[in-house]
């Protein structure tokens, strides 16, 4: 759909806009689980919160599906994913531990090797 672009979409490759609707359907997955969430919440009837919560995590998957896709079809998501996810370390010291690598390397100070 038109909305889903910020620039014109006739000029994007159709991997561009394949990686728009995953985008987008990732968001769309995420806002599901935020509903559903929600209403676990407040609802009063347990059957109810079983059931929804049950959609929630059906959500939860369908929205890993899309960022998987993405980490295979999207650079830059892989070596993020590989840096954050499933770890128990605390999740700032990852970042500030790459800074280091980088404040160590006399070349450059920004840590972006020589061009
Ligand atoms: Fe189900
Ligand atoms: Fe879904």
């Amino acid at each position: 759909m038109a909305n889903d672009y910020h620039e014109p979409a006739q000029e994007m490759s159709e991997k561009a806009r394949d990686i728009i609707r995953m985008m987008n359907s990732f968001k769309e997955e995420i806002e599901a689980v935020d509903w559903y969430h929600q209403r676990c919440e407040l609802t009063s009837d347990p059957e109810a919160k079983e059931i929804m919560w049950h959609n929630a995590v059906e959500e939860m998957e369908h929205a890993m599906m899309c960022l998987e896709w993405l980490r295979r079809n999207q650079d830059g998501w892989d070596g993020q994913m590989r840096k954050y996810l499933f770890t128990s370390k605390p999740i700032m010291e990852l970042e500030e531990g790459e800074e280091d690598q980088e404040a160590e390397d006399p070349k450059d100070g920004l840590g972006i090797g020589q061009l």
